[in-house]
């Protein structure tokens, strides 16, 4: 961990992250003035819009009076036709996962290391003149929204159940009754930064001409497709004669009557099969270091030679993580670990899994632990790793 869960942080307003872990994560929103003092944002609004004409970025623009109708959304690469047609206010554009994309945003990050790093999902950018937003609506994600730029107005409507109703007829979802609860109705500068659990109510509308507003956002997988992925997963390992089995069942009353018997025992198939810790952990770092976007990884065409790997490495190459690589460990025991890297995972020794899922350089000095040249190799060759380009900046 960067900061010790003990010292207070001014991006949680003095709170120290044990506090803001115990008292507000994932139950109730935090207003915190001054979070990155003198924040400058990394991207202006044109560079924004650069992003979002470019193929393979996720980008939307949200239009709250469009020519097809209210709250119209349309999806990227965008041109240059598309930003001189839009009018002077009320709409805005969303790019998804700019760290991947841009160094200077992915760094932010690093504020951020009091949370497990496997949570993080991406940091959105959204620019809008005024007026612009996306309307009434709840995340089911806990997210940060740091004012990059110029002035946005939040307001929050308090918790909501997943049976609030949404408006018909349209690409967004957005809520059918907002109403701004205890006063929470604040503008936010460049710098403030407001935490918002999931399931709450929120509004956020643009104020200036050049707002720029980041939401890093942390995922949590729901029941429903943690069930659907772990079954998948436990599925690819079960033997064929893994089935329901009632030998020495007692004869049935009625032959077509499906008795409590036969339910416990087929409880007890799926209740036992899914029981298996170490399987678990197996998967859900495999789950939680699945990239955001597969097609991202460029995967080697040729494997690497370890050898030629460590020459490389022992000339003064430098390895880095890809942009928007996910890594993650688990100790199997004292000495060993998986590690999981892009929905995969790999046994290997202890320090070597936490030297490549943390923030250590990936240089010469690694080959000191046993196995590295070869994992090394194996990520590189996944496209999780990739060989530093030298920049002339
Ligand atoms: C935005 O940046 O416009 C929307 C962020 C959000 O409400 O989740
Ligand atoms: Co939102």
């Amino acid at each position: 961990m960067n900061a010790s869960a003990d010292t207070p942080l001014a991006m949680l307003g003095g709170l120290t992250p044990a506090e803001f872990l115990r008292d507000f994560w994932q139950q109730k929103p935090l207003l915190i003035r001054g979070a990155f003092a003198d924040f400058e944002c990394p991207l202006d609004p044109d560079e924004l819009a650069g992003l979002a004409c470019e193929e393979g970025i996720e980008a939307r623009l949200v239009e709250k009076h469009g020519a097809k109708g209210p709250w119209q959304v349309s999806h990227g690469p965008f041109d240059e036709r598309t930003f001189a047609r839009l009018p002077e206010r009320d709409w805005s554009l969303l790019v998804q996962a700019v760290d991947h994309y841009v160094p200077e945003v992915a760094e932010l990050l690093e504020a951020f290391d009091f949370l497990p790093r496997w949570r993080l999902d991406d940091i959105m950018i959204s620019y809008a003149p005024p007026g612009g937003s996306v309307g009434p609506h709840v995340d089911q994600y806990d997210v940060f929204l740091l004012q990059g730029n110029g002035q946005r107005r939040w307001q929050l409507g308090g918790k909501v159940g997943d049976d609030a109703p949404i408006i018909d007829g349209i690409d967004l979802r957005i809520l059918e009754r907002f109403a701004v609860e205890d006063d929470d109705d604040w503008v936010l500068e460049p710098g403030d930064m407001l935490y918002l659990p999931p399931g709450w109510s929120h509004l956020g509308v643009s104020q200036s001409d050049d707002c720029l507003t980041l939401s890093v956002g942390f995922r949590a997988p729901s029941a429903d497709e943690a069930i659907t992925s772990f079954a998948d997963f436990l599925g690819e390992q079960l033997p064929p004669s893994r089935r329901y089995a009632d030998a020495g069942m007692v004869p049935p009353a009625d032959p077509a009557e499906l008795d409590d018997d036969a339910v416990a025992r087929m409880r007890g198939l799926i209740l036992e099969t899914l029981d298996d810790p170490a399987q678990l952990a197996q998967w859900f770092g495999r789950v939680m270091t699945q990239p955001k976007y597969v097609d991202q990884l460029v995967s080697s065409e040729m494997p690497t030679d370890p050898d030629a790997l460590v020459a490389a490495l022992q000339e003064g190459e430098m390895l880095v993580r890809s942009p928007g690589s996910r890594f993650a460990w688990r100790a199997l025991d004292n000495e060993c670990a998986t590690l999981f890297a892009d929905g995969d995972g790999a046994d290997c020794s202890l320090p070597l899994a936490k030297a490549l899922a943390g923030n250590a350089p990936l240089d010469a000095q690694l080959l000191d632990i046993e196995g590295a040249a070869q994992l090394l190799a194996a990520l590189l060759d996944a496209g999780s790793l990739s060989w530093e380009v030298e920049t002339d900046e």
